[in-house]
């Protein structure tokens, strides 16, 4: 009898932990199932031109540790339209797929969703450093971004201090503001601005302003790239492209927040974004366990024959929530986690 064939895609923005995944799901499902597996090349494109690469032992042994994906990604979106959509079902039927596993944040297991609503076997896995999908506690690739983010804002530290400056430190978190929350508490930030909190610059300079008579003449701020003051309804944006997904790409709001508080207190102000180094390198220890443990989830859910969901971490235990709930709204930030930021700002 021939043996199943499985697809494996990983798509939307890199992430550390992506081949830790990978290579759960070909070990597991190789040994445990006896199942071949291809890989589609850069994400949702690949399914579209009908780009594999066999995903055999050796092509996932060694590659645990590494950051990126051995199967590229993409942001292309089949579901732009129907004509799209209709080569992405009958590719994945003339590749001879059994079943796909994505790998994604929200764009990509909505895709993913939209397809096993067609009838196809689909899974998903969540990873995204941004840490905003629903259904799932946290994603995986998140831990290792909070750890960079971390280790950038101690650096800051001495810097800030020796020169009593304001330094703001741009993380990315688009809608939400998971890694500048959580980075930001765990670097002793004395601001964290958020997409889910709209600021008013004049509270803010009245906080570092206290900090100040305090005999702290240097601060750090944490803001994330989708954070907006009140006055603002749109983003701060580099330019007007969108892409497949219809986002734009961010940047711009660390220096809108440093050039205000030198307009009005008079202070010496320095920028950092992150950027891209957040997305980059090794996973975290703890991101190589759970990138793994969704793995294994994943495959299991194929052979289960449970389609349509996600490998999903719920208080500490790999459950199954179905695709449609985890791509149905943003996971914003818990008011709960935020006021504890709070408590130290200023
Ligand atoms: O993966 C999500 C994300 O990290 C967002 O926070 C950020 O806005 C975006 O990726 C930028 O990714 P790229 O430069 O690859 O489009």
């Amino acid at each position: 009898m021939d043996k199943k064939l499985i697809g494996i895609l990983t798509g939307g923005g890199d992430c550390p932990g992506l081949n830790a995944a990978i290579r759960a799901i070909v070990r597991k499902g190789m040994n445990s199932y006896g199942y071949e597996f291809v890989g589609i090349k850069n994400g949702w494109a690949g399914l579209l031109e009908k780009n594999i690469i066999p995903l055999e032992a050796d092509s996932v042994s060694g590659i645990l540790i590494r950051g990126g994906t051995i199967i590229g990604t993409s942001r292309t979106n089949p579901t732009k339209s129907p004509e799209l959509m209709n080569k992405a079902i009958n590719n994945f039927k003339e590749l001879g797929l059994y079943a796909l596993i994505a790998i994604g944040g929200d764009d990509t297991l909505g895709v993913a969703s939209k397809l096993f609503d067609t009838g196809l076997n689909v899974v998903g896995v969540p990873k995204t450093i941004d840490n905003d999908l629903s259904g799932t506690d946290q994603t995986f690739g998140f831990d290792t971004a909070v750890s960079i983010a971390t280790e950038a804002i101690d650096r800051l530290h001495s810097t800030a201090e020796s020169h009593d400056r304001v330094m703001v430190v741009e993380v990315m978190g688009r809608e939400a503001g998971w890694i500048a929350t959580y980075a930001g508490i765990a670097g002793g930030a004395d601001i964290i601005l958020i997409p889910e909190e709209p600021f008013d610059i004049n509270e803010i300079c009245a906080l570092l302003e206290k900090r100040r008579q305090r005999d702290r003449h240097f601060s750090i701020i944490v803001v994330a790239e989708g954070a907006m003051p009140k006055d603002k309804d749109t983003f701060f944006t580099k330019d007007d492209k969108v892409d497949d997904f219809g986002h734009v790409t961010l940047g711009g709001i660390s220096e809108y927040v440093a050039k205000k508080i030198k307009e009005m207190m008079g202070w010496d102000t320095r920028t950092t974004i992150l950027g891209h180094v957040q997305r980059g390198g090794t996973p975290t220890a703890y991101d190589r366990i759970l990138a793994t443990r969704y793995g294994i989830k994943a495959i299991d859910l194929v052979y289960e024959e449970k389609f349509g969901n996600i490998a999903a971490l719920r208080c500490n235990r790999i459950d199954a929530v179905p695709l449609r709930e985890a791509v149905s709204k943003n996971k914003k930030v818990d008011k709960e986690i935020y006021e504890i930021a709070k408590i130290f700002f200023g």
